[in-house]
């Protein structure tokens, strides 16, 4: 297999955005460990964790439960014959976390620059209970220091930025293009240049014939507090290229349709709360009492999550998610 020149594809700030990957990691291992929701896989990758604020553990809860209720439908809807592509995964768990609960879908994809992979790939090789559910399936493992292939999962090194090196990934990652596909990206786009991120969407909704978007990520970061919170990532090295794209639950929207995509969705985090059940719900917001709750709402205003469509099949995706919310919001 050939490996990734990692040095000859590196912007500036690409070690800052590779960085936030053990901050998202480092969060969701804090939130798991507190009891937030449960992820037997993400302590593997990240071996200990500081205790974070209870707006950050709340905050993430909702982040990974609104891409988890997005993926759900969409496998419920496909009846598990479809495929999943995690851009920019970091060190995400879902693929171990799907297996768990029944699902075998026929490809899962993992995709991040080749720094991140290659730390994800050596502690999968070394972890049996993370190796042992890629071998569950009859059939080998292949591996190069950056990217691995198994019967139905696949994690590659590559910048999202280079569509040529992409198209060659998912190539060798054996992507149908016909078959039903659901990409995730949290809080990835945002680090990827305004016109690189449209070739990206562009060429997916090109390439794909039936596809789902789920995207995590800031919105209203015209305000103030949207200032603050960009100023404290800038600090940290991170130029936030795409930002632009994240003004308004509008723009987040209009830029999938500008690309190509059929229909688009998205709720603040606020709205994406309410949607989830009252008893889970109830059950978190006894894990750690809030003295107030005009921090979180404010930083739940600031995030949001988007859904975009290709083709006939999910039109409906954001409907049921809408159904759902607006029944919630009663309560
Ligand atoms: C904030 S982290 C989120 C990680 C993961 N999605 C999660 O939520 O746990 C952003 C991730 O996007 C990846 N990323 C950003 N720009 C990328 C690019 N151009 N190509 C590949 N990966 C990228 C980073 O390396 C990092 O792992």
């Amino acid at each position: 297999m050939r490996s990734y020149s990692v040095e000859s594809a590196f912007h500036p700030c690409d070690e800052a955005v590779i960085a936030t990957n053990d901050d998202a990691s480092d969060c969701k291992r804090c939130a798991v460990r507190l009891g937030y929701w449960k992820d037997e896989y993400i302590g593997y990758f990240v071996r200990s964790s500081e205790r974070k604020a209870p707006e950050i553990n709340r905050g993430y809860f909702a982040r990974v439960k609104g891409v988890e209720m997005c993926v759900e439908k969409f496998l419920k809807k496909t009846n598990d014959k479809c495929q999943i592509i995690n851009l920019g995964c970091g060190f995400d768990t879902l693929y171990w976390r799907l297996k768990d609960s029944g699902h075998n879908i026929i490809n899962y994809t993992e995709l991040d620059f080749p720094t991140v992979t290659a730390r994800k790939c050596y502690t999968i090789k070394r972890n049996k209970a993370l190796l042992g559910k890629i071998h569950a399936e009859d059939g080998e493992v292949k591996l190069s220091p950056t990217d691995m292939h198994g019967p139905n999962y696949h994690i590659m090194g590559v910048d999202l930025r280079n569509i040529d090196e992409l198209d060659n990934k998912l190539q060798q990652a054996e992507i149908d293009y016909k078959l039903p596909t659901i990409f995730i990206a949290e809080c990835v786009l945002v680090y990827i240049e305004a016109q690189n991120c449209r070739n990206l969407l562009k060429w997916l909704a090109g390439r794909f014939e039936s596809a789902v978007f789920v995207n995590f990520e800031q919105v209203n970061m015209n305000d103030r507090f949207g200032d603050v919170m960009l100023n404290n990532l800038r600090a940290r090295g991170c130029s936030l290229a795409g930002i632009d794209s994240c003004l308004s639950l509008e723009t987040q929207t209009s830029r999938f349709l500008e690309c190509g995509w059929s229909g688009s969705r998205a709720w603040d985090m606020v709205q994406v709360y309410q949607s989830i059940s009252p008893s889970e719900r109830q059950r978190i917001e006894h894990i750690e009492m809030l003295d107030e709750t005009e921090l979180l709402t404010q930083l739940s205003q600031h995030y949001c999550l988007a859904v975009a469509w290709v083709g006939e099949l999910f039109q409906d995706i954001e409907i049921t998610v809408e159904k759902r919310m607006s029944s919630l919001n009663i309560d």
